[in-house]
């Protein structure tokens, strides 16, 4: 049975909430989880994510149509179209061991995974690090391993940002993939992939860890081509 204990925080096109899972007749047995629920797209903000789409096909022609016409069916179709992309982006990079949410169900627009986090409280994002450059430093390398992991299985993850990795216990765990990109067959896959590479880079220099966004991009080319 699961309850909802409250919500984390709400965004643009998701709202977070903890959850607690328990198993009837087994207090022991009691877990916390977050549940991400997609809302459906504003029809300002459709179209913007047609970038990432390409080269990702919908099975159902009628639903393609209504997802790019805006309707409101489409729109709800889209939401629980980016709650199964980041369900199956999840199951991929924590399976091949990147530092990610472990994903546990997805039911039409709600995902549910690991609640990354203290007891009831979410860990906080790296963009509100208060750390000094030695301890950034260790973070930069743990960003740069992700980056690495999700370059050597071909994807970039496409909204890289402090804001969308999350500091536990000093390890940094990526979240926020509803949007991974193949990086070679999608036509912008390249330019996500520089641009996550700008904002890590940018970010951590700002904060004197010097980070080369070049050279970051070159060494994660080299891995998405050996
Ligand atoms: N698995 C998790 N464990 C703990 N906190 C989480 C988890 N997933 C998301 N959060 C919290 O919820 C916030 C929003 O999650 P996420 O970035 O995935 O959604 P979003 O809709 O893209 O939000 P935003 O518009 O703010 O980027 C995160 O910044 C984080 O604070
Ligand atoms: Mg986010």
């Amino acid at each position: 049975m699961d309850t909802e204990l409250g919500i984390v925080k709400t965004g643009k096109e998701a709202d977070v909430f903890l959850i607690e899972r328990a198993v009837p007749g087994d207090p022991a047995q009691r877990s916390i989880l977050a549940a991400k629920r997609y809302r459906p797209p504003q029809l300002r903000d459709f179209h913007r994510s047609s970038q990432y789409e390409e080269g990702r096909r919908t099975r159902r022609s009628r639903d393609a149509r209504a997802i790019s016409n805006g309707s409101s069916y489409g729109r709800q179709l889209a939401a629980g179209h980016w709650a199964y992309a980041e369900f199956e982006a999840l199951s991929r990079m924590h399976s091949l061991g990147a530092a990610v949410p472990y994903p546990v169900q997805v039911n039409g627009t709600e995902l549910l995974m690991e609640f990354i986090g203290d007891g009831m409280t979410a860990a906080p994002r790296l963009a509100q690090s208060r750390d000094d450059p030695p301890q950034l430093a260790v973070l930069l390398d743990q960003v740069v391993d992700i980056m690495r992991m999700f370059a050597r299985a071909g994807f970039a993850h496409g909204d890289l940002s402090p804001y969308n990795l999350l500091v536990h216990e000093g390890r940094v765990v990526a979240i926020d993939l509803p949007q991974i990109v193949d990086a070679v067959s999608n036509p912008s896959g390249l330019d996500l992939l520089h641009r996550d590479c700008v904002n890590i880079a940018h970010w951590f220099t700002r904060r004197r860890v010097y980070c080369d966004p070049e050279e970051l991009f070159a060494d994660l080319l080299t891995e998405l081509y050996r």
